[in-house]
């Protein structure tokens, strides 16, 4: 497995879960057709860091589960993952994805975007199997919000008048609800009561806004190598985040015209400009700012939970969110 060292020791209470996961995920890639192997085997062979699995697993465990419908149900939310980054990596044109070229360089769209469909249908098939309403109601509500939130993001390229609230609701919605859905869903299978689950889905709301957050800081401040993915993809797509929002606010007058051009025109003319820009501009300190008290919120909504190894690791995970080059 291709998790990363840090990664894996803060999730060592679930090791052993984490494993049976990863052989969930492997056998419910079986298909006749040779090219869904290829693809699906592809992006998932090249590892990931599977937190939104662990999320699911570490509330269920925290909460005293001790049934067997875990592993299933956190391989459908890292399918659900895996989908919407095959279908991603498409709309965004993007070529690096987990340090390797992306599955739309590798195999092209058509197949990108037809192997996504087989992942999320794959996972509505699995999400089944427990025969819960709820756990399919949650997954089902949050598959859609994640489309909401790509066609609203859509809505928003090359839109410089996007502020920071209409922002904050397309991560809300593309990334945030899944690791939501991941918590809650630990929490509902270890039949918690009502106001534990929303302390579960606070938590994954909060973290999954801090962790986009900080994946918006690093499009502009990681490198390619650590990150796996190419830098800078954002502003060449005229995708504005909370960086350069910030930099129309509060960059000089010329920096505030260089930066409406590039999001209005995309491409990367200016690249090393507006880079410069944001660097010396606060635009990341604030980022990351926003960032930390996205996971002091996460970490708050859990402070109630038993004392246990899994609470622990839920607590590292918020310094790991905002802290991760990667
Ligand atoms: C990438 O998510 C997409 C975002 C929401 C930023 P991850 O950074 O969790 O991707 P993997 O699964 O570890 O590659
Ligand atoms: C996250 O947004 C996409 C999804 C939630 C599918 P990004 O477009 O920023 O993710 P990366 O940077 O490509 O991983
Ligand atoms: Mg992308
Ligand atoms: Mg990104």
């Amino acid at each position: 497995m291709l998790i990363s060292t840090s990664i894996s020791s803060l999730l060592a209470p679930i090791a052993e879960d984490m494993a049976q996961v990863d052989r969930v995920i492997r056998t419910q890639l079986a298909s006749d057709v040779s090219l869904i192997q290829d693809v699906s085997k592809y992006i998932i062979g090249a590892g990931g860091k599977r937190l939104r699995p662990a999320l699911l697993l570490l509330f269920a465990r925290a909460l005293g589960y001790e049934g067997a419908h875990h592993h299933l149900l956190a391989a459908v939310v890292e399918c659900i993952h895996t989908a919407t980054l095959l279908h991603d990596d498409v709309v965004d044109d993007s070529t690096l994805r987990r340090g390797h070229h992306t599955a739309n360089t590798v195999f092209g769209n058509p197949a990108s975007v037809l192997v996504g469909d087989f992942l999320y249908s794959r996972a509505f098939q699995m999400m089944v199997v427990p025969g819960n309403i709820r756990v399919m109601q949650i997954l089902a509500d949050a598959t859609n919000t994640i489309a909401e939130g790509e066609v609203l993001q859509l809505l928003n390229m090359h839109d410089p008048a996007l502020n920071q609230a209409r922002y904050l609701q397309v991560i809300r919605f593309k990334t945030a609800k899944l690791f939501e859905a991941a918590a809650r869903l630990g929490a509902v299978l270890a039949q918690a009561n009502a106001s534990t689950e929303e302390a579960a889905a606070k938590y994954g709301q909060h973290i999954g806004t801090a962790f986009q957050l900080i994946d918006d800081l690093l499009d502009y401040s990681a490198d390619a190598a650590s990150l796996g993915k190419n830098i800078g993809d954002d502003l060449r797509e005229g995708k504005s985040t909370l960086p350069l929002i910030f930099l129309l606010e509060h960059g000089t007058p010329e920096q505030q015209a260089l930066t409406r051009q590039a999001i209005e025109e995309g491409g990367t003319p200016h690249f090393d400009k507006i880079y410069a820009a944001i660097q010396s501009s606060g635009a990341l300190d604030y980022t990351q700012k926003c960032a930390e008290r996205e996971v002091d919120a996460a970490a708050a909504a859990i402070a109630q939970l038993p004392a246990s190894p899994f609470q622990n690791s839920l607590l590292e995970l918020c310094a790991f969110s905002v802290q991760r080059q990667s």
